[in-house]
């Protein structure tokens, strides 16, 4: 693969792959190894449709469906829209809607607080605002732990972080937090720091659903939250994507915060999605409580 750096701490952007002739023996041994190691991979300008990103996704494991997950029993799978447009048209500013879009803009991990959290989300542009914004940032959670004050440390390493979507969607609006959608999942505890299995090296598990820490109080609990996301998202440790259609940005949900920015949102702006769970073999065992 030619590649070249996506940030110094993190990620690669791979020039010269096109995404549709990636097979489980052909490139992606190396896409997944460059996952592993790097957390964060940029394939710019590719010509992805609804099946390319299919079958893209499921080289790294189950597609993540939510409605099968809360049904449990099948339903059928669908690429995830994230999206201001509909069929009458883009949705307004104040639409609840577009406050769970911005709720993107908290510094976050998918799927935190489902049963199986997520291992990857792919995303791929396909509707950008004429105005401009919009970009998506990330940030690496295993280079923010490795230099992460001692004190803080101190009192993440063996902390358990329960996980509740309406608690980042009461950051934007109660409203949209007591939507019966955001309060259908359990609260969900997760250990902080998953090792990768593959290269040993730890991350932090922490996201803008993440509401207390096993032992301490609210408040304190969710100081330190704000503070290890804090560290982990300084502007020096960002990567901000300014997105062109056709490219897909991709990232190891274990190991990278990302939030979306603003744009005009009287413009159309839509991105598609597809996440996977983790499986035993991701390490879900050293995250997951007994
Ligand atoms: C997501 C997400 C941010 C954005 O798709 O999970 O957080 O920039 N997107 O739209
Ligand atoms: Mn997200």
């Amino acid at each position: 693969m030619h590649t070249s750096p996506l940030h110094p701490d993190f990620g690669l952007t791979v020039h010269d792959i096109d995404l549709r002739d990636v097979t489980a023996d052909h490139l992606f041994p190396d896409i997944r190894r460059a996952f592993e190691e790097h957390s964060a991979l940029l394939f710019p300008a590719q010509q992805m449709d609804d099946a390319t990103h299919i079958r893209l996704a499921e080289l790294f494991g189950p597609l993540e469906n939510r409605e099968a997950m809360a049904a449990g029993r099948d339903v059928a799978f669908e690429v995830s829209a994230v999206s201001n447009e509909t069929a009458s048209g883009v949705t307004d500013a104040m639409d609840l809607h577009t406050l769970n879009l911005q709720a993107n803009m908290l510094w976050h991990t998918d799927s935190t607080f489902l049963p199986t959290p997520a291992l990857i989300n792919i995303l791929t542009a396909r509707v950008l605002p004429p105005s401009g914004g919009g970009n998506t940032e990330l940030a690496s959670t295993r280079t923010g732990w490795a230099s992460m004050p001692a004190d803080l440390k101190a009192k993440l390493k063996d902390a358990v972080i329960w996980h509740r979507l309406s608690h980042s969607r009461a950051r934007i609006s109660p409203e949209l937090a007591r939507l019966p959608e955001m309060n259908k999942w359990p609260d969900r505890p997760w250990r902080a720091l998953w090792p990768n299995p593959v290269t040993g090296e730890e991350s932090l598990f922490i996201a803008s659903h993440s509401f207390s820490i096993e032992g301490l109080g609210l408040t304190e609990g969710q100081e330190v939250i704000d503070a290890a996301i804090a560290h982990c998202t300084r502007p020096e440790a960002v990567y901000s994507h300014q997105w062109a259609v056709g490219d897909v940005l991709l990232w190891d949900e274990r190991a990278i915060l990302h939030r979306g920015q603003p744009w005009d949102y009287s413009e159309p702006r839509t991105l598609k999605s597809i996440c996977c769970s983790v499986t035993e073999a991701d390490g879900l065992a050293s995250v997951r409580l007994v």
